[in-house]
Parts: structure tokens; sequence; C-alpha cells
């Protein structure tokens, strides 16, 4: 059963994503899966907002991104790596070798999968942040992705690299095709999982997430099964489900 919080706004349902993200942060080692995109940058800004005025401290705490895209070397301006910096680990005090991020500049992908995963397994993620794809993917596994997948190599749908050209000069010339992404057995292990999705365009995949029949043509429509996800909508992205 999900948890579902309809909030406002997007910056309300970033404050109910840090309410229980900063509960996860009170404990001793967290270890944190975090996801980019425009969904988590408010909750990003409350976490270094909470750091600057409350002191809270990053210094124990190991994060893994769920994904990277292929092709683009890490210091590219659209890369996630550097998305994570900028958003987020250069305005806290983590150490860099606490934060794990994909590898995608790399002539051996599949190599690269299977060193994420491995280190990957060594931890378990006590909250997972999630956004979810127009298309109803979460991380990049697109329609189609097995529900045991492991790290894995995925090609991009083209819907989802249409909507990830406001990155690239609205271009989708220059949106990456392919990318390495957790899968979605490797994001099912984290114990507790938050979703922030908003905006009319992601009305329908939460619908089909929500309501749909578990099904692999709704990647997302997986956590059905995880006993601990909160879904954090505002209205425009909970039209469907009332
Ligand atoms: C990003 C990721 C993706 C995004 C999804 C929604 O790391 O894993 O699944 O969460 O594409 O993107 P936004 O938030 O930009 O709408």
């Amino acid at each position: 059963m999900f948890n579902i919080i309809v909030t406002d706004n997007y910056d309300q349902a970033s404050s109910e994503a840090f309410k229980i993200m900063r509960d996860v942060l009170r404990k001793e080692n967290p270890v944190l899966g975090l996801a980019t995109g425009s969904s988590p940058v408010g909750l990003y800004k409350k976490m270094i907002a909470d750091h600057n005025t409350n002191g809270t401290s990053y210094k124990n705490v190991i994060t893994f991104n769920l994904d990277e895209y292929i092709g683009i070397p890490k210091t590219h301006d659209q890369s996630y790596y550097t998305f994570m910096h900028e958003n987020l680990f250069d305005h806290i005090d983590i150490p860099e070798e606490n934060t794990h991020v994909p590898v995608g500049e790399t002539d051996n992908p599949e190599e690269e999968c299977a060193k994420y995963e491995e280190e990957l397994q060594k931890y378990t993620i006590d909250i997972q942040v999630l956004g979810i794809g127009s298309d109803g993917h979460i991380a990049f596994n697109e329609p189609g992705t097995p529900f045991d997948s492991l790290t894995h190599v995925m090609e991009l749908e083209e819907q989802t690299r249409r909507d990830n050209a406001r990155f690239f000069d609205d271009n989708i010339d220059l949106v990456p095709t392919h990318a390495v992404t957790m899968g979605l057995a490797s994001i099912m292990r984290a114990k507790k999982i938050i979703m922030i999705a908003t905006g009319a365009n992601k009305a329908d995949a939460v619908y089909d997430m929500i309501k749909g029949q578990k099904s692999t043509d709704c990647p997302a429509s997986i956590l059905q099964d995880h006993d601990d996800v909160t879904i954090i909508l505002d209205k425009e992205a909970a039209t469907r489900i009332k």
C-alpha cells in the first residue's frame, strides 16, 4: 500500500519529502539513494538550508545515485555527476568518497554496471528518492525492463529523450541515447522510498503506478510490492487518482 500525500504545489511537496528525509538523517550512518532531474531539486535545497541553518552534517552519510548518461563526460554540464555536485554535494559537508554516481564515461558500460551493483550490494539504502518519467520509468528503467533487473545499460525511449531535451538546448539530438541505471530489483531493496511527482504531465504515469495493474509496461508499478513507499504529489499530478 502506498502512503499518498497530495500537496498544493512543488514547494509543499519538497517540504513533505524533507520531513521524511530529516528523520532518516538522524540515524547514525544513513545511506541515501538519490535521483536527479527536476523533481528532487526542491528537496535538495531544503537539505542544504537545513545543513546551513541547523548544522546537520553529512560527514557520515553515504549516497548512491540512480543513474548516469552514457556518452558524455562526467564534467559535462548535463551529466548527473555535475548535477549532483551543483544541486547538493558542493553545498554540504559530504566527503567525495562517500558519494557514488554510476560512471557513464567508459568503453565498457557493462563492466561499470557490474562494479556499481557490487558496491551497492554492500549497503542497504535507508531512503531512496525517486521521480517518475512520463512513461512510468523510475531511474532509467524504461517500460519493458524486467522487475528482477540489477544495475544495467538502458536505451532511452524517445519520449524520455524528448522530456529531457529541455536540459540540452531543446535539441533531442543532443540527449544521450543510453544510460547506466540501477535496476528495479536494486531499487526495491531500499528500506524506505519517497517519490516526488508534480505537474500535469505526470498524472497518467502516477495513475498507472498506483491504480494500474502491476506490469513492466509501467516500471513504477513494481512499487506496489514495496511496503514503505510515500508518494508526494501536487494537485496536477494527482488529478487522475482522485
Ligand atoms: C533521474 C531519474 C529519472 C527521473 C525522471 C523524472 O535520476 O532517475 O527517473 O526521476 O525522469 O524526471 P524529472 O524529475 O526531471 O521530471
